[in-house]
């Protein structure tokens, strides 16, 4: 490992972002207890943003990105992880503030690693990476706010995105009923359908033309990835004793409602965030990604697998909505 490929992002004297590969060496490598030898990553909306100017999701400049990795560990000073042990990490800073998957190596702090679980590869790991994490953390949210398959229909927002395609395989997987609001209703169907999908629903079906706090009770359940005006609507849909998994912010961050869905329908509201998740927590929800909760269409979710060499184009197709559904998956080694 004299020296090896990554791709960053910098900014020039101007304070302006700029993008490539550098050739490192290992001290160039942020600090931690682990190198590993990056197999996969994947892309992620925030690694297409984060080679935008002024996203505010780079939190040091040069920054390698990649939000999430796979592979091999080469060095370790721990005794929880030694070389040849199979690894993946995702969250934290990794990709936006400290030495991410787009690279050759990546060094980590011990505590980001999770062991890879037994059922999964190193690229199966990234085909979910961390909008498979994600889903998997609505999914058990939903189970402990106990929504079950004998509860209703579960409504899931941004079907076709990475998050919502992963969520609609395992809620399918687990036998729930699942509604998948695309804008696709015509080139995806057949694409969501086949990831288990009950039925299709154009998102502006669930915006009402005038909303109430209160609407005609629709879901058991949601996980929603678009926030703005959906997510008042959806609350004011679920039925009594409901809960709604709140991941993204596709169509903007503030919402405007009011406290009768939480009052008068004992709706729960449940804030995932994947970025700092306890190791405990982290180790259970791979664990089940890799067994029981392990989508049997895996290989639909994939929508390209690309070379790291090619990394930087398909981060602009993501970024200018030419990615119509699933996931890239990055081959680094
Ligand atoms: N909380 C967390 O820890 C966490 C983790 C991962 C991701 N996220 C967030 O979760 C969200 C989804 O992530 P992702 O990776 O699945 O993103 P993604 O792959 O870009 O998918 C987002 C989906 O949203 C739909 N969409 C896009 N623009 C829209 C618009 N203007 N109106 C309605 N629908 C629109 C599209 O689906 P259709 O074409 O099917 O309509 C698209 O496929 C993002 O906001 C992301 O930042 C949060």
């Amino acid at each position: 490992m004299d020296s090896f490929k990554a791709f960053r992002v910098k900014q020039d004297e101007d304070g302006m972002v700029q993008k490539g590969f550098d050739t490192l060496r290992k001290e160039d490598l942020p600090e931690g207890e682990v190198v590993v030898k990056v197999a996969y990553s994947s892309i992620n909306y925030k690694d297409a943003l984060a080679t935008q100017e002024n996203s505010g999701v780079i939190r040091e400049f040069p920054a390698v990105l990649g939000i999430d990795l796979s592979g091999t560990v080469v060095e370790s000073s721990v005794p929880s992880f030694k070389e040849g042990d199979e690894v993946l990490a995702f969250g934290f800073q990794l990709g936006v503030g400290h030495s991410g998957g787009y690279s050759e190596y990546a060094r980590v702090p011990a505590d980001w690693l999770t062991a890879l679980p037994t059922g999964l590869s190193l690229k199966e790991a990234m085909v979910f990476g961390t909008a498979g994490f994600t889903a998997a953390q609505s999914m058990h949210a939903l189970q402990h706010a106990g929504v079950t398959p004998e509860s209703g229909d579960i409504l899931v927002t941004g079907a076709t995105g990475g998050v919502g395609s992963i969520t609609i395989a395992i809620l399918s997987k687990l036998g729930y009923s699942v509604v998948a609001a695309t804008r696709q209703l015509d080139e995806a169907g057949d694409y969501l359908r086949k990831l288990g999908a009950s039925s299709l629903i154009h998102p502006d079906e669930i915006l009402l033309d005038k909303p109430r706090p209160l609407a005609k009770r629709r879901w058991a359940g949601a996980v929603e990835n678009l926030g703005g005006d959906f997510v008042p609507a959806i609350l004011s849909q679920i039925n009594p004793n409901g809960a709604v998994a709140l991941i993204g912010n596709v169509t903007g961050h503030r919402f405007k409602g009011t406290v009768l869905p939480f009052i008068l329908r004992g709706v729960q509201l449940l804030g995932i965030n994947s970025v700092e998740v306890s190791s405990q927590l982290r180790t259970e929800l791979w664990k089940l990604l890799g067994g029981e909760w392990k989508p049997e269409q895996l290989d639909e979710l994939v929508y390209e697998e690309v070379p790291l060499d090619t990394v930087e184009s398909a981060l602009e197709t993501v970024l200018n909505g030419g990615h119509r559904q699933g996931r890239y998956v990055v081959k680094v080694k």
